[in-house]
């Protein structure tokens, strides 16, 4: 019994917190609608990434997907599809080069140990294992460009099921090359590079 009351004061608590989370001055109510979800200053909380210094046209192609269903993972689903569906192009716009405009944090949440190899895979590639170099598209600090995405400083636990679930089947933005990159990486890589980039600054 105690232990379920304890679920449940921590349960109240979390959705107290969601619910007031501070506004960034001057952050509008379209805003707060993504950074109730997005974290404070959009920095990324529990499931939802990083938003912050993400690239526009990147946060554009993938409101799109949400829209057309393109990105379905159980994730995707859950909650972005219906967090998009009245956006108008205009407004992801504006959020777009809002989200895009706060400087990012990393997440520095994966393991350090591992990152020194996750680093070589990211700048080199393992050729012979038919694994590309990240470096080529993601740039050397994983900044990304246009609409290939940021990804340093992304969280871990992100980072991991994004590359899991190209290999499960699960979609993205259309063309995109990411299905045939993943489905080249195991375990082992995908733990290494996820651990590298969340300390990417
Ligand atoms: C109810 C919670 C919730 C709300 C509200 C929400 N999001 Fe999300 N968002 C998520 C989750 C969870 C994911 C991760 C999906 C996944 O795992 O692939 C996500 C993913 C995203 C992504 C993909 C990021 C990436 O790196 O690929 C973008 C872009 C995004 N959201 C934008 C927005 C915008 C803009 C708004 C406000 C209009 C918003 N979100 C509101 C929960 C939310
Ligand atoms: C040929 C160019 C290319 C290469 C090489 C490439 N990527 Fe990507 N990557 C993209 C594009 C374009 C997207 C956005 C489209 C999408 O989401 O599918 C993307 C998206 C991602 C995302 C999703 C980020 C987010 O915010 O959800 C991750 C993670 C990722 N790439 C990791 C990697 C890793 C790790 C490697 C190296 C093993 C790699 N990529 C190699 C082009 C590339």
């Amino acid at each position: 019994m105690k232990r379920i009351g304890l679920k449940l004061a921590i349960l109240a608590m979390v959705a107290s917190t969601v619910a007031t989370v501070p506004a960034l001055a001057g952050e509008s109510a379209a805003v707060r609608n993504c950074t109730w979800c997005h974290g404070a200053e959009a920095q990324g909380y529990t499931v939802a990434p990083r938003l912050a210094g993400q690239q526009p046209q990147y946060i554009m192609s993938q409101i799109q997907s949400f829209h057309e269903h393109t990105r379905d993972n159980p994730f995707s689903r859950q909650y972005m599809w219906s967090a998009v569906a009245a956006l108008s192009p205009a407004a992801a716009r504006d959020l777009a080069n809002y989200l895009a405009s706060i400087p990012p944090k990393p997440a520095n949440d994966g393991d350090s140990a591992l990152a020194s190899k996750g680093k070589r895979i990211f700048m080199e590639g393992i050729p012979e294992a038919n694994i590309v170099s990240c470096y080529a598209c993601h740039g050397p600090n994983g900044e990304g460009v246009r609409d290939i995405p940021r990804l340093g400083g992304l969280a871990y636990f992100y980072v991991k099921a994004r590359l899991e679930q190209w290999g499960q089947g699960y979609h993205s933005t259309a063309g995109s090359p990411m299905p045939l990159v993943a489905s080249h990486l195991g375990p082992d890589e995908i733990e290494a590079l996820a651990s590298y980039l969340s300390y990417v600054k």
